[in-house]
């Protein structure tokens, strides 16, 4: 067995059980990018310090250097008896330099050392993220301007409410997309914060030079309390809240999916590569696709809910709980860039019912309101015209015909101010076509959105 950087004050080896289920190296090795990151630049500084010598360090870089390039290509094995990633890399690197590696945890302790891990991982992420949030809003917004000309019915309750266009539905989601581009990006401030200096959770008695290796690795600033620095992991439930509510959008666009590639609705084929069979049912093509992206949300509130609880009852400052951070971390980060990844792809594989969306906008009385606003521009008061309204869809219901199918003579008994002009107000492109105001579904409305949106997504500089 690995001597434990611990051991000293303990005369029994720890038990097998207790090795393998304290033991993180599993599931942190993810981190050795990042530990061997934050240990280069913290072994630069003690030498600038005179707290090691140049050659030491030398040396020191020059293993580090070593290890990462064996990590890259799979090198050490994730043997329980290592714990950590940390204890991984200082093993290795006294196994290359012998005792000389040890110096490498001067002023330094596993606490400060994974909240500095964590936070570069967090950091990477969010970027990642971003990054991908951007390419799928890109495909929303082609997908928007291929279909200006759609029109399609609006919900509410999922009950047909008004004619809407197809693109303007889809900029929705573009919005939702903006939020959450913005939310993580906000968290960035926080995330970017260097923690080291710490030490266990009362600071470091050498003279650290902590704006030096904040530089060095990029950090805007420094953490202000080494207790707080070593306990805080409210920069990754940021992540993880940031991440759940690009989840949910995802899901509710998944679910839109789902629903409108149904028999009953038919507003949208997906392609035959982004669908799936049934080993029974031999005409079955599935939606798997959006159904798992609606699925793996759960995930992601999951790890949310789970990381909140964990956090709730710990005092200060840095308890062992807190490892249980990082596996829903990361399973959150991967979800949301699969998911995000899957989204665009599948954005991009779908052909919308042009025919069949603009049907759904003929039947079910989708005009009754601007059938009222009609007879408000006749005189009458809202209230007056949505009563008269209310009573022409009865009949109309009673009759099986929509309200463009009623005769004048029966739109009149209903009002007298009713004149024949009212058939081609009540044209579904029409109604679409009155709403030019800023944000809705009028054409020159959309259109002035996505060219919004298209200067928005520009690489800077353009
Ligand atoms: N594996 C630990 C974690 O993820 C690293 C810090 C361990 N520190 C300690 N004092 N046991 O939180």
């Amino acid at each position: 067995m690995t001597k434990k950087v611990w051991g000293g004050r303990f005369s029994q080896e720890p038990d097998a059980l207790v090795n393998m289920f304290n033991a993180s190296i599993s599931f942190d090795r993810h981190l050795y990018a990042y530990d061997i990151e934050g240990s280069v630049a913290h072994c630069r500084m003690l030498a600038k310090q005179g707290i090691i010598s140049d050659e030491d360090a030398g040396a020191m870089l020059v293993a580090l250097g070593e290890i990462k390039r064996e990590l890259d290509h799979g090198g050490f094995s994730s043997d329980d008896d290592y714990e950590d990633i940390h204890t991984l890399v200082e093993k290795a690197m006294v196994e290359k330099v012998g005792a000389l590696g040890e110096k490498i945890h001067t002023g330094r302790s596993r606490n400060d050392q994974v909240a500095l891990d964590t936070r570069l991982y967090v950091r990477d992420a969010v970027q990642q993220v971003m990054v991908s949030i951007r390419d799928c809003q890109r495909t929303i917004l082609r997908l928007a301007e291929d279909n200006l000309t759609v029109l399609m019915p609006g919900y509410t309750h999922l009950q047909r409410a008004q004619p809407v266009l197809l693109s303007h539905h889809l900029m929705a989601y573009y919005e939702m997309l903006n939020r959450d581009y913005a939310r993580f990006e906000e968290s960035l401030g926080r995330v970017n914060v260097m923690p080291l200096g710490s030490a266990a959770l009362a600071g470091a008695t050498f003279d650290l030079d902590r704006e030096m290796v904040a530089e060095e690795l990029g950090f805007d600033r420094i953490s202000r309390n080494s207790m707080d620095a070593v306990s805080d992991r409210d920069f990754v439930l940021d992540f993880l809240y940031n991440a759940s509510v690009v989840m949910m959008h995802l899901s509710r666009l998944s679910e839109e999916l789902v629903l409108w590639s149904t028999q009953e609705f038919g507003f949208v084929v997906i392609s035959d590569a982004f669908s799936t069979g049934s080993s029974i049912m031999p005409q079955k093509k599935n939606p798997d696709l959006p159904e798992l992206i609606r699925g793996k949300t759960g995930r992601a509130y999951g790890h949310l809910m789970g990381l909140l609880t964990t956090m709730k009852g710990l005092p200060l400052s840095y308890n062992k709980d807190m490892q249980e951070d990082k596996e829903a971390l990361f399973d959150s980060a991967h979800t949301v860039q699969m998911c995000l990844k899957v989204m665009g792809s599948l954005l991009g594989e779908v052909s919308f019912k042009p025919d069949t969306l603009k049907a759904a906008t003929e039947k079910g009385y989708l005009v009754a309101t601007d059938l009222a606003d009609y007879l408000v521009g006749k005189g009458l008061t809202f209230r007056e015209a949505h009563e008269i309204v209310g009573k022409m869809v009865v009949l109309a219901i009673e009759n099986k015909r929509e309200l463009h199918e009623l005769s004048l003579e029966e739109m009149k008994t209903h009002s007298r101010q009713i004149e024949k002009d009212v058939y081609a107000w009540l044209e579904p492109q029409l109604t679409v076509g009155r709403r030019n105001i800023t944000g809705g579904t009028g054409p020159e409305a959309v259109k002035r959105e996505i060219e919004r949106a298209k200067q928005q997504l520009k690489p800077e500089g353009e």
